[in-house]
């Protein structure tokens, strides 16, 4: 598989990643060796996790993803072969059992949640340590308008930044990444990181898929090309939707179903449904399976360093690491255009 330089370090990865979200909720300790295995079989290198994860996060499970790699990387031995990211989540007041929910992004937050990482990962390094979400006031995860009314007290990106650049002086981190981040946010990490000598962020991880194509339109693309920061895509299905799936089978067994109703409203809003459903018509039409026209055209995509792919099943798995060999027609590119047109980031 394609390897591609992140940002403008030396590290060289796959241009698909093994997300592992679903590993410790949906996906046992099995299922996600299973999945790594495969993964490393078909030429992935880079791997993807964080210390909130699993999702749908809780206290009980929070953890479970890194220790299921950790066990991995133990089993195994092949640490070398691969290059591992993780995250440290931002505050958040629904998950109180992360350090508090607060003050996340400061330097004594930041050293803890590097040794809790490197504890459950079996490792004494993270290739790419990315900060999960901000810690001041932006919209994220379905929220598309800034809000200066909802102003809040953060911890400045220049104290996050001389923080993580102290753990990579420490060399239990190599490089930094963000993630939710907007194109203010990248390029202040970049101001203080030259000002002060510190680390360049070298990846924003950042959502991309056919219903959610901010990252085009909000300066972020301009911003990442001349900085040299390079896009790490996920949720390129939307969380299931672009596959059809639901659409096909209302009650199709899938994150969407079962979680509790109302959990991720983002991918259930009635303009996505019918996005995907002119997505999905479009591909059956060219003889394409909706879930490989989807995942083909965000691996092509010029500015994507890597897409983040998800899976709870080798089966999933495989179709959707197949999809890297699939290059679409200009017709079918034209036709995505249209649909864009029609329905424009309806599941940002
Ligand atoms: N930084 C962030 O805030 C953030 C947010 C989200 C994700 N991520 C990262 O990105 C990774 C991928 O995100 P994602 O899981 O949301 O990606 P996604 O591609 O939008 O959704 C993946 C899910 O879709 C279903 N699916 C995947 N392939 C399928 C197929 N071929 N046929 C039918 N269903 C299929 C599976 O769930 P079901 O079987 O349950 O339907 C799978 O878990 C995560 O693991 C994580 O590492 C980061």
């Amino acid at each position: 598989m394609e390897r591609r330089q992140l940002g403008q370090t030396d590290l060289m990865v796959s241009k698909l990643c093994l997300g592992s979200m679903t590993f410790g909720e949906q996906n046992t300790e099995t299922d996600a060796h299973a999945q790594l295995d495969y993964a490393l079989g078909r030429g992935i290198n880079f791997i993807d996790t964080a210390e909130m994860y699993p999702v749908m996060a809780s206290r009980d499970t929070q953890g479970s993803t890194e220790r299921f790699i950790g066990s991995w990387l133990k089993k195994t031995g092949r640490r070398s072969e691969v290059v591992l990211a993780t995250k440290i989540a931002g505050p958040n007041k629904m998950m109180p059992w992360i350090r508090g929910a607060s003050h996340n992004l400061d330097a004594t937050n930041i050293r803890s949640a590097v040794e809790d990482s490197l504890r459950r990962l079996h490792t004494d390094y993270i290739d790419l340590y990315q900060v999960h979400w901000p810690s001041r006031n932006l919209p994220i995860f379905g929220a598309s308008s800034f809000n200066p009314q909802a102003e809040r007290p953060a911890v400045p990106i220049e104290d996050t930044l001389g923080a993580l650049g102290e753990m990579v002086q420490a060399g239990m981190i190599r490089h930094i990444g963000v993630s939710n981040e907007s194109a203010w946010g990248v390029c202040e990490y970049i101001k203080h990181a030259e000002a002060r000598g510190l680390p360049r962020i070298a990846t924003v991880q950042n959502l991309y898929n056919l219903t959610a194509r901010a990252f085009e339109t909000s300066l972020m693309d301009e911003a990442c090309f001349r900085e040299g920061v390079s896009l790490l895509a996920y949720s390129p299905l939307a969380f299931g939707q672009l596959t059809a799936k639901y659409l096909d089978d209302p009650q199709a067994v899938g994150r969407l179903t079962v979680f509790p109703a109302g959990w991720s409203p983002r991918y259930v809003r009635p303009a996505v449904l019918a996005a995907c459903a002119e997505y999905a018509a479009l591909a059956r039409a060219h003889g394409l399976l909706p879930s490989q026209m989807a995942l083909a055209w965000v691996y092509s995509r010029w500015f994507v360093g890597a897409t983040i792919i998800g899976a709870t099943s080798l089966a999933q798995l495989e179709e959707n690491i197949d999809a890297a060999e699939l290059v679409l027609s200009a017709e079918v590119r034209r036709g995505i255009d249209e649909i864009h047109a029609r329905y424009t980031n309806v599941g940002q």
